[in-house]
């Protein structure tokens, strides 16, 4: 399971590249807003210092929600990097735009993937990644991970290449349970990687092997 990093924070996206186990990293608009990245020019300077600081991809999500406007961005943001996934809506024009993608070879990640049919349609259009969000499924009282379930027996059914990307991943929980469903990657915050870590157990262990260690020297 790959596990990408869901945020425009740069402390944070070192952070989890220390920690040696990122292969990614996932962001939107309102992301980069939370970090006070504005304005064309600083957008774009942004995504190349992401791709400095990690290895793996990085998503880059268009604003247009017009097939040739999806195009035009998706070319500028691919160009900037070969780590860059062109992250587009789960709208008509963004299906058609990840076929355009698709067969140029240039990544792909459909966003705001919300029902099984819609998965299907992005794996169709030949998506690299596809995004349901959990997260915000749950929010309103709809199971997030059954959504998971559904796509990967889909996916299993035909033999889809398309890489199921766990989104809205809100805790680490949503991490184990997408991973007991086959969900291939998962985007989440920190918070919720680092939670991967606790168990007291752990914690009063290495206390006593320590303690014991003391004891004998
Ligand atoms: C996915 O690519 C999105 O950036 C993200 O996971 C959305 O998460 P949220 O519902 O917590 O905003």
């Amino acid at each position: 399971m790959k596990f990408f990093i869901d945020t425009a924070n740069l402390e944070q996206i070192k952070e989890a590249q220390a920690l040696g186990i990122l292969d990614g990293v996932t962001t939107n608009p309102s992301l980069m807003a939370k970090e006070g990245i504005t304005g064309e020019d600083n957008i774009i300077n942004h995504y190349k210092e992401i791709c400095e600081l990690v290895d793996g991809d990085v998503s880059a999500e268009v604003i247009s929600t017009d097939f040739d406007g999806m195009v035009k961005e998706g070319e500028a943001l691919a160009a900037l990097n070969p780590q860059i996934v062109v992250k587009l809506p789960m709208i008509k024009d963004g299906v058609k735009a990840c076929k355009y993608f698709s067969s140029k070879g240039i990544k792909t990640n459909v966003t705001l993937v919300f029902s099984a049919g819609q998965a299907l349609l992005a794996a169709k259009a030949g998506a690299t990644y596809v995004s349901p969000f959990i997260g915000r499924l749950d929010d309103i009282s709809t199971d997030g991970l059954n959504l998971i379930a559904e796509i990967r027996h889909i996916y299993d059914n035909y033999g889809f290449e398309t890489e199921i990307l766990a989104a809205s991943v809100r805790h680490t929980m949503h991490i184990i349970d997408c991973a007991k469903l086959g969900s291939d990657v998962m985007t989440g915050p920190l918070s919720a990687i680092e939670g991967l870590l606790r168990h007291p157990l752990t914690d009063s262990g290495l206390a006593k092997f320590l303690a014991d260690y003391q004891k004998g020297n």
